[in-house]
């Protein structure tokens, strides 16, 4: 089974975006993309990629113009919505297909890399609802938000595998311990 991780950034009480999806609690603050679970080591392990409607919504509105899609692996978003076609050569694919069915086609477009779930965090909670989630891998930042789009809305036994401090944030990676 192709190894599964939510792979985000969080505030210190569960949320991943304000109410209104709002990233500048995150976006201002330090961290080392090269230090403990950082980007830069986690990006290439990469192989697939799954993401809910909002974050794909909030990519297309904070794009500055001209900048390229930031994946160049084949990406899956989860929407009822349609959106408007892509005119560059990027591996988008639209689906409201079942979670195990896209999984599987992730699975086979990964190869030997793993397959990540960008967020939202139901969208995450779904994988895990199939038993679909393995890892998840948060960087906590030093905020709270007091409400707005939740990290993980689920009840999920973890096992913490790993924890570091990188930049501002404190970095935790957890195992998902399916019953
Ligand atoms: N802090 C971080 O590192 C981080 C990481 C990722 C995202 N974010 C931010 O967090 C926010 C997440 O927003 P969100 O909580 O609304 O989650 P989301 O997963 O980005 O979007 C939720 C939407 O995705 C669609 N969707 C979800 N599951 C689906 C399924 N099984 N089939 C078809 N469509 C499905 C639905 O939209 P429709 O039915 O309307 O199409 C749903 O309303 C965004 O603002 C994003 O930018 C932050």
């Amino acid at each position: 089974m192709t190894h599964t991780v939510f792979y985000t950034a969080t505030t210190l009480d569960g949320f991943i975006a304000t109410p209104d999806h709002s990233l500048e609690w995150l976006l201002s603050r330090k961290s080392d993309a090269d230090g403990p679970m950082g980007y830069n080591t986690f990006l290439p392990t990469i192989g697939a990629i799954a993401m809910g409607a909002s974050t794909y919504q909030w990519l297309l509105d904070n794009s500055p113009a001209g900048e390229p899609w930031p994946y160049t692996v084949p990406t899956w978003i989860f929407t009822h919505r349609t959106f408007p076609a892509r005119t560059d050569a990027v591996d988008v694919r639209f689906t409201h297909d079942p979670i195990p069915e896209v999984h599987e086609r992730m699975s086979e477009a990964a190869g030997d890399k793993h397959i990540w779930i960008v967020g939202g965090g139901d969208l995450a909670g779904q994988f895990a609802d199939h038993t679909l989630l393995d890892e998840i891998i948060v960087s906590i930042a030093p905020v709270t938000l007091g409400s707005g789009q939740p990290l993980l809305p689920r009840l999920l036994e973890l096992k913490t595998t790993e924890v570091a401090h990188n930049g501002e944030f404190a970095a935790i990676r957890y195992e998902v311990l399916h019953p």
